[in-house]
């Protein structure tokens, strides 16, 4: 795929080239092997403490959860342990896992992970205890890729094209028979029975997170994919009860919420991606955004991941350096429930603002921690560069800008 071709399909997968959040006066540091995180006075607004439920979170910065398309028949290996152990050596807060296939079908392509059997959690484990060992706290998100399933990944000879069932590709369901992309079958009109289906296929998938070591469930309802897919006009022209006005478009993802939080610990927190507009006139849109997120927060859900776009090609994407910051600020002030900003967040000042201004209370940053797993080391010492940054003691030692 070339760069063009790769910003279009990131641009529909919603990448898009590129607490009152009162400054607490500590932030943590990892110490090493042992993960002992302590306090550091004076931090920056960005390396302050979250605490979701039970779950601290030594700082603000979040990996967004990113397809790897390396596994087979859903399983994790030694790419996912050296994706998520680079990151958490690197000073990220929470790392959430890709989106993570709770059926196979709900897989985007042959390599996505999966967690849709009891196989599946020893290899996750290796992720979650790394991670969890060196002061990160390991996060998933839950996903089924709806009418956008079984396409081939975007380093395969003939990227996103459909995977012919003769090849091992598999019949895409969606809220309608519609399809999103040109090529592939018309994807098959799930059956009420068969919602309830994939809703409790959530439910089991977050109780193996639980025994794999995760300790925050996210849900993926955006993007296009299955969960946004019933929230979208522009996708679902159901007319019974998962189709039509706007109480019945968000039912399934009431009633996922519900059946999730049902299996989940109380010291748990339970995020959900949303695709907080569409982007296009007659879809979904912020207001609705708002309006399900106070919703959800009733339901027992934590924080709202703001991302946007993935149902419709015609939609036209501000695109720019932290263009989805104003959805989470937004839901933020008028829902009353915490936020993450996602989307071209690279710079420090500009993560730091977005959470000082309380704009969100999490950013999730995706490319710019592939291009750099010690980025919140860089950024503490753009932020702070009289204070050495919180680094574990494995490459503290050596380092002599680190030494306190
Ligand atoms: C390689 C790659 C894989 C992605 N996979 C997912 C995914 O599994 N789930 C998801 O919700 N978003 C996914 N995204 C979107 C990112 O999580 C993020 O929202 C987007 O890249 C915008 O953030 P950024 O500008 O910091 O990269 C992916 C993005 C990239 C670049």
């Amino acid at each position: 795929m070339n760069r063009r071709q790769f910003c279009v399909s990131a641009a529909a997968a919603g990448v898009a080239a590129t607490a009152g959040a009162a400054a607490s006066e500590s932030a943590l540091q990892t110490d090493g092997a042992a993960a002992a995180s302590k306090p550091v006075d004076g931090a920056p607004n960005l390396f302050t403490p979250l605490k979701l439920r039970g779950v601290t979170l030594r700082n603000r910065i979040a990996m967004s959860p990113m397809c790897q398309y390396s596994s087979e028949d859903g399983f994790a290996n030694e790419w996912h342990v050296a994706h998520h152990a680079a990151r958490a050596m690197g000073g990220v807060g929470l790392l959430l896992a890709e989106a993570t296939g709770v059926t196979p079908q709900g897989r985007i392509t042959p390599n996505c992970l999966g967690i849709w059997k009891d196989e599946h959690i020893p290899a996750l484990r290796k992720v979650t205890e790394f991670v969890s060992a060196h002061g990160g706290v390991p996060g998933i998100q839950l996903a089924h890729a709806g009418v956008k399933a079984s396409r081939h990944r975007p380093f395969h000879p003939t990227p996103n094209a459909f995977v012919p069932l003769e090849e091992g590709g598999w019949m895409p369901v969606g809220p309608t028979a519609k399809r999103y992309g040109q090529d592939g079958p018309v994807p098959h009109e799930l059956t009420a029975e068969e919602i309830r289906a994939v809703t409790a296929a959530f439910a089991a998938a977050a109780t193996r997170s639980l025994a794999a070591g995760f300790r925050v469930v996210e849900l993926h309802f955006a993007h296009g994919y299955l969960g946004h897919s019933f929230l979208s006009p522009l996708m679902n022209e159901r007319k019974d009860e998962y189709g039509g006005s706007f109480d019945s478009r968000v039912r399934f993802l009431l009633e996922s919420v519900r059946a999730v939080r049902a299996v989940l610990p109380e010291e748990t927190p339970l995020l959900v991606r949303l695709s907080c507009t569409d982007w296009v006139e007659g879809g979904w849109t912020l207001d609705d955004s708002v309006e399900v997120s106070r919703r959800l927060a009733k339901e027992g859900v934590d924080l709202i991941d703001c991302s946007s776009g993935g149902a419709s090609r015609q939609a036209q994407i501000p695109v720019g350096p932290s263009y989805q910051a104003p959805l989470a600020e937004r839901i933020r002030r008028e829902a009353g429930i915490a936020t993450g900003a996602v989307g071209l967040i690279t710079d420090p000042a500009q993560a730091d603002a977005i959470i000082a201004e309380g704009k969100a209370d999490l950013v999730l940053l995706g490319r710019e921690l592939l291009r750099d797993p010690h980025w919140p080391h860089r950024a503490w010492t753009a932020l702070k560069p009289a204070s050495p940054p919180p680094i574990a003691r494995e490459y503290a030692w050596a380092l002599p800008e680190t030494r306190r």
